[in-house]
């Protein structure tokens, strides 16, 4: 399953959820390059100057992060995607990837919502020092203040959640993510949510499309 969609859509926030309830592994390659930059790697290094632009890591680098996570025994009954394909290049790749192992995609969820929306949402996003979990001051606090409720660290903005790299952000998806939609579309895989909803409705119809796909699989 890949979740598609604009930065702040609710892409994260729903995809954690279902990994959870369908027990499948959950695979954001945003988190993965952050954990990168947090390292200091050499893939963080490369990466940050990109998301600190609010522009795409290359393709090669993200080819290469994550194409032993796609291959590894755990993804064998399924993974989520979060954040990956990112243009049609990536959406190629990937489609090789599982031809290769005799799998298949089973659905894009797509969330949607306008820009001016997602500005003001992402400017309310908080994450957790230690795991990226995530909250927002208005629609989804913590118990406490600026601590996360999972593991106790301490929240904070992300470096790519200012206004001007947001607007950059969107620019971006819709110049080089956007054709995606498209794309899976015409393979009949695309499944539209609203994102102006409230998180758990947008749940919950999440939740029913999967469940739908699933009982038609095994008729
Ligand atoms: P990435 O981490 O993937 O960021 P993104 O796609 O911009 O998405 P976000 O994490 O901002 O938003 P989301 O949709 O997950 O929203 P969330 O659930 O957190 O990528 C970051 C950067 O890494 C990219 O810019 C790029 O540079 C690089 N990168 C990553 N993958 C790459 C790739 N494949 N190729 C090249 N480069 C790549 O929700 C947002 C906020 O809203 C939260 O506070 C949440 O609590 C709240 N919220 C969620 N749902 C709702 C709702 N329904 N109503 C109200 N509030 C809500």
């Amino acid at each position: 399953m890949i979740f598609l969609g604009p930065p702040g859509a609710g892409k994260g926030t729903q995809a954690t959820r279902l990994a959870k309830d369908f027990s499948l592994p959950y695979i954001a390659t945003g988190d993965m390059l952050r954990a990168a930059v947090k390292e200091g790697s050499e893939l963080g290094r490369a990466a940050k100057e990109h998301m600190d632009a609010g522009r795409l890591v290359p393709d090669e680098l993200i080819l290469a992060m994550i194409a032993e996570r796609l291959e590894a025994e755990e993804t064998a009954h399924g993974f989520i995607l979060d954040g990956f394909p990112r243009n049609p290049a990536q959406a190629d790749a990937l489609g090789d990837t599982v031809d290769r192992s005799e799998r298949r995609l089973a659905v894009v969820l797509l969330i949607e919502a306008p820009d001016d929306v997602l500005v003001r949402r992402i400017s309310g996003r908080r994450v957790c020092v230690k795991n990226d979990h995530t909250y927002h001051v208005d629609t989804d606090p913590p118990k406490h203040e600026g601590m996360c409720d999972q593991d106790g660290s301490r929240l904070v903005q992300r470096d790519d959640d200012k206004p001007e790299t947001v607007r950059a952000r969107l620019e971006t998806y819709h110049e080089q993510t956007e054709p995606l939609v498209d794309y899976y579309e015409q393979r009949g895989l695309l499944r539209r949510f609203d994102g102006t909803r409230t998180p758990a409705d947008v749940g919950d119809r999440i939740r029913a499309t999967v469940a739908t796909l699933r009982f038609e699989e095994a008729l």
